[in-house]
C-alpha cells in the first residue's frame, strides 16, 4: 500500500482575511501554494454561519484545485445544494454547532442515522464519495457502514490534546481499535483534527490510513516561517535594505 496522502484545510487563511472583512488573503490562492508544496489535496469547511470560508470561495478551490477538493460540511439541505453544485472530490460530514470554536466531536450517528443515511445518498448517487467524521469508537464505525458511506475520518482531537503520556497513550489506542475495526468493514480511512508536527509521529506508521486532513498546525507554521521573508520584505521597501 501507498503511503498516506495529506489534504490541507485552507479555512485559517479566509479567518485571516475575515479579521479585515477585505480581499486577502485568498484561500483559492493558498490552495494552488499547498498544492505546488505536494500535498495531496485541499480542504475547506463551509460552515452555515459562513465565519471564514464563504461561498465563492469553495466555487473558486473548485476551480483551482488540480488534485483533489475536499468538502467539509454540515449535512443540511443547504449544503447539499452547494456539494450537488460544485461537485468536490470527496464531502466529509462533520456535525457543526454554532457556539463552537472548531469542529468539536464526531458525528453522533446513533442520533442521526436517518438524515445522515439520506444524505449519504442523495451525494454518492450523484458520483460525490462521502466520509463521515467519526469519534474512535467501533460502534459508531459500524453505523457508518450502515449509512452507505464508504469512508471514515477518524476524530484524533482527544488524542491530539491529551495532556499526560498516559492519556495520550490511551486516546492512541482507540485510535487504533477503530483504525483496525473500520479496515476489517472496508472503509477507506482518514484522520484528523488537532494533528500537528509532533503528534503526526505517532501516526506515521499506520498503513491503514488513507490520508490525513490538516489544517491548524500548517497554516500556522506557515505564519512563522514565513515571518522573517514578510518583514524583510518591507523593509526592503522602507529602507532599500
Ligand atoms: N478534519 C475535520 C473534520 C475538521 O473539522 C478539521 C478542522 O476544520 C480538521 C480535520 C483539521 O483540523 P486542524 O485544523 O486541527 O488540523
Amino acid at each position: 500500500k501507498v503511503m498516506a496522502g495529506l489534504a490541507v484545510n485552507v479555512d485559517h487563511i479566509a479567518t485571516i482575511r475575515q479579521a479585515r472583512g477585505i480581499s486577502y488573503p485568498d484561500p483559492a490562492a493558498a490552495a494552488v501554494l499547498v498544492e505546488l508544496a505536494g500535498a495531496d489535496g485541499v480542504v475547506a469547511h463551509l460552515r452555515g454561519d459562513r465565519r471564514h470560508i464563504n461561498d465563492d470561495d469553495v466555487r473558486n478551490i473548485k476551480k483551482i484545485v488540480r488534485t483533489r477538493f475536499i468538502l467539509e460540511m454540515a449535512a443540511t439541505d443547504e449544503m447539499a445544494e452547494m456539494a450537488l453544485e460544485v461537485t468536490p472530490d470527496l464531502v466529509t460530514l462533520v456535525p457543526e454547532t454554532r457556539e463552537e470554536v472548531t469542529t468539536e466531536g464526531g458525528l453522533n450517528l446513533s442520533a442521526a442515522m436517518e438524515s445522515t443515511t439520506r444524505m449519504v445518498d442523495r451525494l454518492q448517487s450523484n458520483g460525490i464519495p462521502v466520509s463521515i467524521f467519526i469519534d474512535p469508537d467501533p460502534g459508531q464505525i459500524r453505523l457508518v457502514r450502515d449509512t452507505g458511506a464508504a469512508i471514515i475520518e477518524i476524530h484524533t482531537g482527544a488524542f491530539c490534546e491529551a495532556a499526560t503520556l498516559k492519556e495520550k497513550t490511551a486516546q492512541f489506542e482507540k485510535i487504533r481499535e477503530a483504525v483496525g475495526v473500520a479496515y476489517d468493514l472496508g472503509l477507506g480511512i482518514n484522520a484528523g483534527h488537532g494533528i500537528c508536527y509532533n503528534t503526526i509521529k505517532w501516526f506515521a506508521g499506520m498503513r491503514e490510513i488513507d490520508e490525513f486532513s490538516i489544517g491548524h498546525s500548517i497554516v500556522s507554521r506557515a505564519a512563522m516561517i514565513g515571518m522573517d521573508r514578510a518583514v524583510r520584505d518591507m523593509l526592503a521597501l522602507i529602507k532599500g535594505l
